[in-house]
């Protein structure tokens, strides 16, 4: 359907290597798009790389942490240099692995936690905002979290910093609507990915897991990227500043 069609697009997907970003990265490829692929590690994007190029479509590999602004900026940079622009921009790069009460987290554990989910988005966003400005035309996708949308036990620095970056999606959203540049959050619930492997491999944790959720059971990173596709593409052309929740009915429950 050509709503959903990225023919001759160009995308910048953060933390391709695996998960929901790697997902989100075929189903861009999939759809006719040329990709940058950024995470740390190298050899992981090559593997999503031949994935992408055996589909037709044009790869480019670029290890960072992004959890260093400077490297979120380069990897900006790199990106438009090697796909000649950027149509679209995909904050995936993300997650917690740790889980602590907050009266016993560590300052530090909080430090890193929003630099990976919070601070890596918004240099991106920040690079590449002359870029997209410029041009009058864009989407950017930031990946938060139903996290961020209520309560996050245990999970106190990543459920704010994912808060942070669909208020931050808002904000961006209407300074950006006028440039033609649209800016969205898309909030996953629980997700089988190698994330959360220690709770969804074991069966009675998982069942716990997943008894929360009205569709008692895990979704899956391709139940993650079509959405992602949804808001790259025309087809959510008239959408800006919005959170789609992808969460098997959890936040409502
Ligand atoms: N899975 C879920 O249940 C769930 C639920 C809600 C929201 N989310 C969000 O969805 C996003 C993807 O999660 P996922 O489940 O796919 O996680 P995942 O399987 O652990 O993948 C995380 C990705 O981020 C990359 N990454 C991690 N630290 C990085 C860093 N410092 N610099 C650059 N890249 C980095 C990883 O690649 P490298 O290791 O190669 O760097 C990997 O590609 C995250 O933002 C997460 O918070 C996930």
């Amino acid at each position: 359907m050509r709503a959903f069609d990225l023919s001759g697009k160009k995308a910048l997907v953060t933390g391709a290597s695996r998960g929901i970003g790697r997902a989100i990265a075929v189903a861009y490829a999939e759809a006719g798009a040329d990709v940058a692929l950024v995470s740390r590690s190298a050899e992981s994007l090559a593997e999503v790389a031949k994935e992408v190029e055996a589909l037709g479509r044009t790869a480019h590999v670029l290890p960072a942490d992004l959890s260093d602004r400077d490297a979120a900026a380069e990897a900006v940079r790199q990106s438009i240099d090697r796909l000649g622009h950027l149509d679209i921009v995909v904050n995936n790069a993300g997650g917690s692995n740790f889980m602590v009460e907050f009266k016993d987290l560590r300052l530090s554990g909080w430090d890193k936690i929003m630099r990976l989910n919070l601070d890596s988005a918004m240099a991106v966003c920040h690079a590449v905002a002359p870029h997209l400005l410029g041009r009058g035309s864009g989407s950017v996708i930031n990946v938060a979290s139903v996290g961020g949308l209520g309560s996050a036990p245990f999970l106190a620095p990543y459920g704010a910093a994912k808060a942070a970056l669909i208020s931050l999606t808002k904000s961006l959203a209407v300074e950006w609507g006028a440039a033609g540049v649209r800016v969205n959050a898309l909030c996953p619930g629980w997700t089988a990915t190698d994330l959360n492997r220690n709770l969804w491999e074991d069966e009675e944790v998982s069942a716990r897991t997943v008894g929360q959720v009205p569709m008692r059971r895990w979704g899956t990173a391709e139940e993650m990227a079509h959405p992602a596709l949804f808001l790259a593409a025309d087809a959510s052309g008239y959408m800006t500043g919005q959170v789609l929740v992808i969460d098997g009915g959890l936040s409502t429950a």
